[in-house]
């Protein structure tokens, strides 16, 4: 069992999962990811949402450890996605006098994932209602879209708590050495960046309580200087950039294009730009490169063309920075292509739909191998992007 103490009272009863591959089938965890889940021991007993299927046996032994021989009287279900939910109904046929505490969409949504019978066993929570353990009471706030549209949050007022499901989770197991934020911003731009109006609403509410711990879903409780991680997601879920730099991202299929990003690295260092990234989307994590972009205010792309279109990794990294409604940056193009180049085009084509980008010009083509002539057209492209 993990050992995080949280309180007397509230004990973390999560699970470390460091074998799964791919974070909803799509994210690589090389250090793992926790699935949390809390027991609030007072009058009466609360489990904080359940775990992923992959961690239901270690979960149940934390429990059951946790209970020291009491019943469960609760289950507060903040959030149906799996890797919180998968043991609900479980939960509720080993503890056959338990309630399910949620809000209407929740229970609404419930019977999808589940086959039994919930009648006589439902709490029913709106915005600001409270539910009394003893010396614990939590209040109920919904949290819409942050991640999904059922989501609520829980203060527990005693102990000034905010149990606030997806918000604030970071990748990495509990015992990942590694600092916070550069995981969370990963975490946060992939899996909730689409929804930052939301996240600002729930912001807005959280702004009204005193919160002294964070307990989220996934990543560590944060119990010290919070106002730096809610500050972060004020900035992130507003779309700011967090840093002057630049993101250099690029597709290369020979390699042409690969040395052109670089020689366009080394001129924006030479040029005194503060951070310079280089992304191989082919091969580097696509989350990363993603949340990178989001990170600083300036963008370049250097594309090939591929079948009249497209690098394929290109493509996709446009696309989910359009579907992370990326905006308010600069960017500049680099398009390469050996008889037809369309890249160029079709990358601008791209950064367009996007909200408040600025688009530096003109757009740089390059013929196949970068020649001197290319890289005087680049300095020039660095200049004008970093004006
Ligand atoms: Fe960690 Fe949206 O589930």
């Amino acid at each position: 069992m993990y050992d995080m103490k949280i309180s007397d009272s509230v004990v973390y009863i999560g699970v470390n999962d460091k074998t799964i591959d791919l974070f909803e089938s799509q994210y690589r965890v090389p250090k793992g990811v926790s699935y949390n889940s809390y027991l609030i021991l007072d009058d009466k007993t609360a489990v904080m949402d359940t775990v992923d299927k992959r961690a239901t046996n270690e979960w149940l032994k934390n429990l059951d450890k946790a209970l020291q021989g009491r019943s469960l009287d609760y289950l507060v279900i903040s959030h149906l996605e799996p890797d919180h939910a998968s043991n609900i109904q479980l939960l509720a046929e080993k503890f056959p006098e338990m309630k399910l505490v949620a809000n209407a969409k929740i229970f609404a949504m419930l019977p999808q994932f589940f086959d039994f019978n919930i009648e006589g066993r439902t709490v029913v929570v709106k915005e600001g209602d409270t539910l009394c353990l003893g010396a614990h009471t939590l209040q109920f706030f919904m949290a819409p879209m942050v991640h999904w549209p059922e989501v609520m949050v829980e203060y527990e007022q005693s102990e000034k708590i905010l149990f606030s499901a997806d918000g604030f989770g970071k990748f990495g197991a509990l015992d990942a050495e590694e600092e916070w934020t550069d995981e969370a911003r990963r975490y946060f731009i992939n899996i909730v960046g689409k929804y930052g109006t939301q996240v600002q609403a729930l912001l807005k509410k959280a702004a009204t309580l005193d919160i002294q711990t964070i307990c989220p879903l996934h990543g560590p409780v944060l119990k010290e200087d919070l106002g730096y991680y809610i500050g972060k997601y004020l900035t992130w879920s507003s779309y700011e950039p967090e840093e002057d730099g630049v993101v250099v991202a690029y597709a290369s299929i020979h390699g042409n294009t690969a040395k052109a990003a670089e020689k366009m690295a080394q001129i924006l260092t030479e040029k005194g730009a503060k951070a310079v990234k280089v992304f191989d989307l082919a091969r580097d994590d696509m989350a990363e490169a993603v949340a990178s972009a989001f990170r600083y205010d300036k963008l370049v792309l250097l594309g090939v063309t591929y079948d009249g279109a497209l690098f394929p990794c290109m493509e996709d990294f446009l696309y989910h920075l359009k579907i992370k409604t990326y905006r308010n940056r600069k960017a500049a193009i680099v398009e390469n292509g050996s008889w037809a180049p369309m890249s160029g085009k079709l990358m601008k084509a791209y950064l367009e739909s996007m909200k408040g980008i600025e688009i530096c010009e003109p757009v740089v083509t390059i013929r196949s191998a970068m020649k001197d002539g290319d890289t005087e057209n680049m300095k020039a492209l660095a200049d004008t992007l970093l004006a």
